[in-house]
């Protein structure tokens, strides 16, 4: 894979940077894009490009001119009763998990067109699928990111494949205060068919084979990957 080069947005911790192994692991180079730069950024595989999806702009000539993939990582988990949400707080869901997508995939379109099959990554949540309480403002946001990756699934075909990986709850600083102590693990794992709850290992196999040609006959799709929570009951 040493002539591929891919694109990560958020690839500087929780599941974009297991992402950025698994694609540097393969022989690829990564561009990262967030706010701080990724622990790995010493390796000359993976260059770091400072970049906020709430303020920035960005354009072509920002990426690399030949881009194998693309997984767009920065997401919220904002919890709360519908009652009290506020516009504000459904606007910022909005910017970072969909205004930001926007940005970013009409900036690398020209150099997606420059690989043949080509595969981006979009994150949704389980809780587009399954109506869970306490979600609206979150799952507002990445329900348009799953329409957004099915509209984008149809007008980039053949050249450019979009997939979009629908989480549970996975172990990573976005949810940290979701594990805070051994109770709350316990109470959250024992919510899951599979009895866990995810590592960012189970999420980046996935985004992995979508982004590589091991997916290649893949589009359009919302993949869950949740320990069975969006499918099935045990009891
Ligand atoms: N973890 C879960 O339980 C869970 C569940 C369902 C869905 N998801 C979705 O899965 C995706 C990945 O989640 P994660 O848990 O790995 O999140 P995370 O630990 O918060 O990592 C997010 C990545 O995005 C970057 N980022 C965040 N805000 C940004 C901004 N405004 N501009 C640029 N970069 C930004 C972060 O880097 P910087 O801070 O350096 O900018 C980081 O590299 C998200 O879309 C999330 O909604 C996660």
């Amino acid at each position: 894979m040493s002539d591929q080069h891919y694109v990560v947005v958020g690839g500087s911790h929780g599941i974009g940077l297991e992402i950025v192994r698994r694609l540097t692991a393969q022989g690829a180079s990564v561009t990262v894009l967030s706010r701080t730069p990724p622990p790995i950024e010493a390796s000359p595989a993976v260059g770091h490009q400072r970049w906020d999806a709430t303020s920035d702009s960005l354009s072509s000539d920002d990426l690399p001119a030949k881009i194998s993939g693309l997984a767009y990582c920065p997401g919220s988990i904002n919890l709360g009763v519908f009652r009290s949400l506020k516009l504000e707080a459904l606007q910022a869901d909005l910017e970072v998990n969909l205004f930001g997508a926007v940005k970013v995939l009409q900036a690398a379109y020209p150099g997606l067109q420059q690989t043949d099959r080509a595969g981006v990554v979009l994150f949704s949540t389980v809780a587009v699928g399954q109506g869970l309480p306490m979600h609206a403002g979150v799952s507002a946001a990445k329900g348009a990111v799953e329409g957004l990756m099915r509209t984008l699934a149809a007008e980039w075909a053949p050249k450019v494949r979009v997939n979009c990986i629908a989480p549970a709850l996975v172990d990573t600083p976005l949810s940290e205060r979701l594990l805070s102590s051994d109770r709350r693990r316990e109470a959250m794992a024992e919510v899951y068919p599979l009895k866990r709850y995810g590592q960012v290992a189970d999420i980046a196999n996935v985004a992995e084979l979508l982004l590589t040609s091991a997916g290649g006959w893949i589009t359009g799709q919302v993949i869950g990957v949740d320990g069975g929570l969006s499918k099935i009951r045990t009891g």
